[in-house]
């Protein structure tokens, strides 16, 4: 095992003392979530655990199934108690996210939700929020939009599938536009991407409580 899926596990393994019995946990997506529920799951079983996922991804969502715990939609639970997610680039005041173009689902279930902790290996945590800024649109706008992000980056391009010919089509049948940039200011930045009209979200998440970073003994806390 590498030292990197190492980290991993163990931000999982952190993660899940916050979960307690009767919970309803917005479930995340990518590698370091796939972690936190496989060990959730082993948990789940053996202290027969009332749990209850709500998957931020069809991929969590299947995953979720084959485990054997019980998921629901976002609208078939009251709340969210506590959501658990990776992320690409984490900073102590904002995230990107949608390297694996879950980002909306994700921020709507980690926004909900009354608790979000972050897991990450050490490769994600920067002291500058840059890299691949995510943003879903509807097909419809994607030229518009693509127009109004070349104000932030010179580098913008959509998604484009590796089986499949043209744009990745999301979980939520849209398409993914990638903008390489520095995010100085994230909370700003978040809410200008989201006030472009065709733009359904974008991958800077700036609402979390905590981001837990694994090290190859144990984890801390950014
Ligand atoms: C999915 O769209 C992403 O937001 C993932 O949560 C994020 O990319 C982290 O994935 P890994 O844990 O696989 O790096």
């Amino acid at each position: 095992m590498s030292s990197l899926e190492l980290e991993k596990i163990n931000a999982a393994k952190a993660a899940l003392e916050y979960v307690q019995d009767g919970m309803i946990l917005g479930l995340g997506s990518g590698t370091t979530a796939r972690e936190f529920i496989k060990l959730l799951a082993e948990r789940v079983k053996k202290e027969k655990l009332n749990i209850i996922g709500v998957p931020s991804s069809f991929d969590t969502r299947i995953l979720s199934h084959k485990l054997g715990l019980s998921i629901a939609e976002a609208d078939e639970v009251d709340q969210i108690d506590l959501a658990i997610d990776g992320a690409d680039v984490a900073t102590k005041t904002g995230l990107l996210k949608g390297g694996g173009g879950a980002l909306t689902r994700e921020k709507v279930v980690a926004y909900a939700a009354k608790k979000f902790i972050c897991i990450v290996d050490s490769s994600k945590v920067k002291e500058r929020l840059e890299g691949k800024v995510v943003v879903e649109v509807v097909p419809f706008a994607y030229n518009t939009v693509m127009k109004e992000l070349y104000k932030f980056s010179k580098k913008v391009g959509y998604r484009v599938a590796d089986e499949k010919i043209g744009p990745i089509i999301t979980d939520n049948g849209n398409f993914l536009l990638d903008v390489e940039m520095f995010v100085k200011d994230p909370k700003r930045t978040e809410i200008e991407l989201k006030n472009i009209p065709g733009v359904v979200e974008s991958g800077i998440f700036t609402k979390f409580d905590k981001v837990i970073v694994g090290t190859k003994d144990e984890s801390r806390i950014l």
